[in-house]
């Protein structure tokens, strides 16, 4: 489990077992997690050597446990276990088809009807962003992209390969109108099952802005459009929601005068995956709370800090009225 879920946990009442349900039903959902972070709220117990069963998070127990019987989909050659099971390691497992349902994901991707929601929307709704989508109606799981060959991969916004793979995009080559330049940057939703992105934590940066030679921004020259479901830190109000649904594409369209050291116009789409939280922490370690937390929401902003990245960037050339050639 991440230091920013835990951080929150330790500073709520050690038997507030329903607000800790709220968090670890999805974060750590087993009955003896919910008993050792419990105890760990009340003894101060952490960071032990042996991570407690809280801190393991979503281990393999939460989704193919049930009353101490293993559960798992069926072979890929669509056999499953017999009833002689000698030799089978822990006694074989029983086949469930429910492991290959984009339902099984719903459970913590999804909140249900009368949950959470701003501005009619709930707050987690990618079940229902895919089920509307033209991949529920191709047969195209959750699975089949975060699980490719059965694989526990589970790449998403973190993650650079899967970002350039969610998106096409595509620079249209500066021209020049009078004393200004006009250029655009568009991004399409191609690849991604659901909205991009499906959650109010993460934002999509799309900028064009005139650089010098050397690549150094030029001041005022910097359009921008962000592409996310905003929100305020305490999930008061939505701000806007610019998220592009499957197949949808935005446009930024600029247009601005050419400045005197412009040498070229850059390009550039950027991922801050985690830019509520890295929000949210901050302020949350402005004020009084949390207090044992404390270190442990600092490491997690250091690591909301670290994760933004770029997945595209292109720059052409730029030259000033008057030039020659
Ligand atoms: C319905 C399931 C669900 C519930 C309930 C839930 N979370 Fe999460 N949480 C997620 C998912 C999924 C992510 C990953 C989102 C992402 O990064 O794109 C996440 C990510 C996070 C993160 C950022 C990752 C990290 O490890 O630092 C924090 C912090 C967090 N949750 C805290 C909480 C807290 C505190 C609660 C209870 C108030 C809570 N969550 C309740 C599903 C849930
Ligand atoms: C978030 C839920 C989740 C967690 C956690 C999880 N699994 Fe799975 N596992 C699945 C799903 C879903 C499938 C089926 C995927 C499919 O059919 O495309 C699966 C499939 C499998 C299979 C069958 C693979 C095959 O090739 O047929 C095995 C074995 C397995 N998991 C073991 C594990 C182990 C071991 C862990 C812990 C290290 C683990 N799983 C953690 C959800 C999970
Ligand atoms: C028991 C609850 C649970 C189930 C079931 C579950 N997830 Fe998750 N998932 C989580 C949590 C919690 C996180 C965030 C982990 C973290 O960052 O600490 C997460 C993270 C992810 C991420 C990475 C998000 C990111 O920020 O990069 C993806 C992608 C994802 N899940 C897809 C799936 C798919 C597909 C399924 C169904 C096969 C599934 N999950 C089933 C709870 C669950
Ligand atoms: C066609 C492929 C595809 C399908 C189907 C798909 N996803 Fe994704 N998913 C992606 C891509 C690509 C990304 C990365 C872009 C993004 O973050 O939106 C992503 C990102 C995510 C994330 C990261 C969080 C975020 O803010 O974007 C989660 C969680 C997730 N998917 C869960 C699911 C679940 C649950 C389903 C099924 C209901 C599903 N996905 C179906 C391709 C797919």
């Amino acid at each position: 489990m991440g230091p920013g879920v835990l951080g929150q946990l330790l500073d709520m009442a050690p038997d507030a077992s329903d607000e800790h349900q709220d968090c670890i039903r999805c974060h750590a959902p087993l009955a003896e997690q919910a008993a050792s972070l419990a105890e760990a709220i009340v003894k101060t117990r952490t960071g032990s050597a042996q991570p407690l069963p809280h801190e393991q998070g979503l281990t393999c127990a939460a989704c193919h446990v049930r009353g101490h019987e293993r559960f798992g989909p069926p072979r890929r050659d669509r056999s499953a276990p017999g009833p002689d099971v000698a030799g089978l390691p822990h006694g074989g497992w029983k086949a469930s088809s429910a492991f290959e349902d984009s339902r099984f994901c719903a459970a913590c991707h999804q909140f249900r009807e009368g949950e959470f929601a701003l501005n009619g929307k709930l707050l987690e709704n990618t079940y229902e962003e895919w089920k509307s989508s033209r991949y529920a109606r191709e047969g195209k799981s959750c699975q089949s992209c975060h699980m490719p060959e059965r694989r526990h991969l589970w790449r998403g916004v973190h993650d650079e390969s899967m970002m350039k793979s969610a998106v096409a995009i595509n620079a249209a080559a500066p021209v020049r109108a009078g004393n200004s330049v006009e250029a655009s940057l568009s991004i399409r939703n191609t690849g991604t099952g659901h909205h991009f992105p499906t959650y109010v934590t993460p934002k999509v940066i799309v900028e064009i802005y005139q650089a010098t030679a050397n690549g150094k921004i030029l001041p005022d020259t910097l359009q921008v459009h962000v592409i996310a479901r905003l929100v305020e830190l305490d999930l008061s109000r939505e701000i806007a929601d610019t998220r592009l649904a499957p197949d949808e594409e935005a446009v930024l369209r600029y247009r601005r005068p050419v400045h005197r050291r412009a040498g070229f116009l850059v390009y550039r789409v950027r991922v801050a995956p985690d830019a509520f939280y890295k929000e949210f922490f901050e302020s949350s370690l402005a004020s009084a709370q949390p207090v044992r937390g404390k270190p442990m929401i600092r490491s997690a902003l250091e690591r909301a800090r670290r994760s933004p990245f770029t997945i595209f960037e292109e720059q052409r050339p730029l030259r000033r009225a008057g030039d020659s050639g």
